[in-house]
């Protein structure tokens, strides 16, 4: 018979370095009031000169292993959702095992940008209810401000750095991972994208790298990207419960992709959902792409709010478009 996937260890990390929308202003012509009514976003975290995306997956992993009360060797394999690899290759995957000091399981690299995080619970939790694995380890990570261009105030301001992860575990039990959709569409890929393989190791100071800008860098049509994020991320939420047989009533909390505070709460309206069952954590970490799912489930873990029984949705939306959700009941205590 087949055993439900649970969450058995949750784990985030930001980099120490905080930059502030003051900051920012300093950098190019905005203000903090502007960031702040448009995005809800007040600071983000900025990866040291010396650091690679890995080094923060490394971070959030052992945090969520030791909540799970598992060592590396435990695992049966590693997955990293990422867009900002330390390298084409080998996988960032390969490099957080190694840095790990583990080896002896399957370990890859998954590209579906914001979504990555959603897409690789959703493949991660097939493959296990296939028996293929009884003990993972999923992790979100990026280095944004490596593909940023500091000069460009319309996508300079929204993204930052950070990891998270979680443990996922067959068990018996009621509950764990019940089920999620997902679905993208190419044609509009030239909404949002960054064109060129990012710099690699870089200072960690974003004036500092204004002379890198160009070598690779987000291009976006905001207005656009924001309209259709909230009509797909409206009708997959809609899909997953009903794949689901559940009502958007009985969901305790939304925890989605935390990229922008109005993109969350037009869509929290249009799922008729009070914003007292929405997860925000946008204001103190920015967009961190794959990691921003995990990294708010981290944080409302850690608060106590996410409690054992609930019904908890994730949703992400990111450039392709590629977008997903995922339904699971709390059973982690
Ligand atoms: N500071 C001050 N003014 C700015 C800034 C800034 N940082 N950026 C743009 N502006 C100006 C523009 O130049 C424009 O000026 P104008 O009227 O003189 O031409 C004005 O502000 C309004 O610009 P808009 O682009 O219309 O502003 P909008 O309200 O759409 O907000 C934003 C822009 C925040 C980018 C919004 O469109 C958005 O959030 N889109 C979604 C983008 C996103 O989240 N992408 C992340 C990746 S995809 C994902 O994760 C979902």
């Amino acid at each position: 018979m087949v055993q439900p996937v649970h969450i058995t260890g949750v784990g985030g990390y930001l980099p120490e370095r905080i930059l502030t929308n003051a900051e920012l202003a300093s950098l190019v012509d905005t203000t903090d009031d502007w960031i702040v009514e448009r995005t809800g976003i007040r600071e983000r975290h900025i990866i040291a000169g010396n650091q690679h995306t890995s080094d923060l997956a490394v971070e959030a992993a052992r945090q969520a292993l030791d909540d799970a009360g598992l060592k590396p060797s435990d695992l049966d394999a590693l997955v990293v959702a990422t867009t900002t690899p330390d390298m084409i290759f080998p996988s960032t995957a390969a490099v957080v095992q190694s840095k790990l000091g583990a080896s002896g399981f399957p370990v890859w690299d998954i590209q579906a940008v914001c979504s990555g995080f959603v897409y690789g619970l959703a493949q991660i939790t097939g493959m296990m209810e296939a028996g293929m694995f009884r003990r993972v380890l999923l992790v979100g990570a990026e280095s944004m401000s490596r593909i940023l261009n500091w000069k460009d105030r319309t996508t300079c301001v929204l993204f930052g750095d950070g990891a998270g992860a979680v443990v996922l575990e067959c068990m018996d039990g009621e509950g764990g991972i019940m089920g999620s959709v997902l679905n993208a569409d190419g044609s509009y890929r030239p909404l949002l994208m960054a064109k060129h393989p990012h710099p690699g190791a870089s200072p960690d100071m974003p004036d500092m790298r204004i002379d890198a800008a160009g070598i690779a860098a987000i291009e976006m049509r905001g207005n656009e990207v924001f309209r259709t994020a909230v009509n797909k991320l409206g009708e997959v939420v809609g899909q997953v419960l009903e794949h689901c047989h559940t009502e958007v009533s009985d969901v305790d909390w939304l925890i989605p992709h935390q990229a922008n505070i109005r993109i969350i709460n037009a869509t929290a309206k249009k799922l008729k959902l009070g914003t007292e069952r929405v997860a925000i954590t946008v204001d103190k970490h920015a967009n961190t792409s794959s990691a921003s799912v995990p990294l708010a489930l981290n944080t409302y873990y850690r608060e106590g709010k996410v409690k054992e029984g609930q019904l908890i949705l994730l949703e992400a939306f990111g450039a392709g478009f590629v977008w997903g959700a995922n339904l699971l009941r709390w059973t982690k205590g």
